[in-house]
């Protein structure tokens, strides 16, 4: 086949069936997880004022160097949106509804990393955010919301990392003390990793260079450097999954790759991904990103869940697979006038799902297609049938029976036969 003019970007894909469908059965039982909760869903735009989202830290990749940021031909800077939860602050500040104010999201975010498995410019995530409570026990909430969700798909090797990064008050102390260790120990962190410290020293904590891990394991942790209330606050929340039996690893040197968290941070982690790009999902505190975004003082926790990351771990654990979803009846018409045209309306209003053949093919290329098609009843109307009122129905699994049935009782009939058959 000659290569096409054009191609999918880098970092980009068609989603077609099943994959489209398994992305949209994935975003069902997510909804239904955030309704039962409590959520109401947001739908905010695709691009904003590239302010909104410089919020998030200039110091973050994902702001310094992964933004789709450009000017439109009205002369106003915006960007196409990295990840909701600077969008949903925005919304807040915006239309202040009433607190805590739940809401969840599902959709595309453009990032312009490295493309590779698992890492793509275009990406989905679904998620949940809620603003305006402190209370350690909407924490736990949520990681048990995520917890659950990945339950139901059948993703039951998975790990739960949960870590505190405090309040942003005791994180000058703190760092003070992280340069000081790194500082001191420059001469046996890569090159990278010294950039990194420069810039955005917490960073070098996550690491995963074997060397620069070594230096990280020894560094001083922020658990150490807590006010008593986020200590409190972090108590609360190991216990808050321990009560719901919540499997988790605290995990002091999780570090998040935005800069906006606060206490509580966590990441879920699948074994069946590369190590680079092996969370799955994460999330956490953000107490001051309303502020920043012009609103009031109103503290803020969610996640998000990387639906292509998580479908990938669900490709390696064998979990929620893709389903074909074949139509139910196939209509097989020989004659010159409209009556394939017809029926198929007809079965579609009567909410069958039904599909035929076109370009007036032979009988033979009809019944070819209605074999491709999965269906299991085929309903064939040649010049015969269409003169005695009738429609020949013929059964596709099993023996492969065919009978007429009277035209006004076609739908009725071929309802309890779809249903008898697939059930
Ligand atoms: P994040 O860790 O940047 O957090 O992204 C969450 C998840 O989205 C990741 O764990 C991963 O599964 C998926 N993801 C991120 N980047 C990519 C990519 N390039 N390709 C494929 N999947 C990707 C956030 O976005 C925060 N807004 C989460 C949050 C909500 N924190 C508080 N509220």
């Amino acid at each position: 086949m000659a290569r096409p003019d054009f191609q999918t970007l880098p970092g980009t894909r068609d989603l077609l069936e099943p994959d489209s469908g398994r992305v949209r059965r994935l975003v069902d039982v997510f909804a239904e997880e955030a309704d039962l909760a409590g959520f109401g869903q947001i739908v905010p735009p695709l691009f904003e004022d590239v302010g909104v989202f410089v919020r998030l830290g200039e110091a973050s990749d994902i702001v310094a160097k992964e933004l789709y940021a450009f000017t439109d031909k009205g002369g106003r800077d915006i960007a196409l949106r990295p990840e909701f939860t600077a969008s949903v602050c925005r919304s807040f500040v915006e239309k202040r509804p009433l607190t805590p104010w739940k809401t969840w999201y599902a959709g595309p975010n453009f990032r312009y990393d490295k493309p590779q498995r698992g890492r793509y410019r275009q990406f989905d995530q679904v998620g949940v955010e809620v603003i305006g409570t402190h209370d350690p026990e909407v924490d736990v909430e949520l990681i048990a919301l995520a917890w659950r969700f990945y339950q139901r798909l059948g993703l039951t090797d998975l790990t739960l990392l949960v870590n505190t990064l405090g309040d942003f008050a005791e994180r000058p102390v703190y760092l003070d003390a992280l340069r000081g260790y790194l500082e001191a120990n420059t001469a046996d962190l890569s090159e990278q990793a010294r950039t990194t410290m420069a810039v955005n020293p917490l960073r070098v904590l996550d690491t995963k260079r074997p060397g620069d891990a070594e230096v990280a394991a020894g560094a001083p942790l922020l658990v150490d450097f807590l006010s008593d209330g986020a200590v409190d606050a972090w108590m609360q929340v190991q216990l808050g999954l321990d009560a719901l039996e919540v499997p988790y690893e605290i995990a002091p040197r999780l570090v998040r790759g935005l800069d906006y968290y606060t206490r509580t941070t966590f990441e879920i982690i699948s074994p069946g991904l590369d190590a680079a790009q092996n969370a799955v999902g994460g999330g956490g505190r953000y107490d001051g990103l309303v502020a920043a975004l012009g609103g009031p003082p109103e503290p803020g926790v969610g996640f998000a869940l990387g639906v292509d990351r998580t479908l990938l771990a669900c490709d390696a654990a064998g979990a929620f697979p893709p389903t074909d979803r074949p139509v139910d009846v196939w209509v097989v018409a020989t004659t010159a006038g409209t009556e394939a045209l017809e029926l198929v309306e007809e079965l579609r209003r009567g909410g069958l799902r039904a599909d035929r053949s076109y370009d007036r093919r032979s009988m033979k290329a009809q019944m070819k297609g209605a074999d491709r098609s999965g269906a299991v009843v085929a309903l064939i109307v040649g010049e015969d049938e269409a003169a005695a009122g009738t429609v020949s129905v013929r059964t596709l699994r099993g023996e492969g029976r065919q009978a007429p049935v009277e035209r006004s009782r076609v739908v009725e009939h071929v309802s309890e036969l779809v249903r008898s058959l697939e059930s």
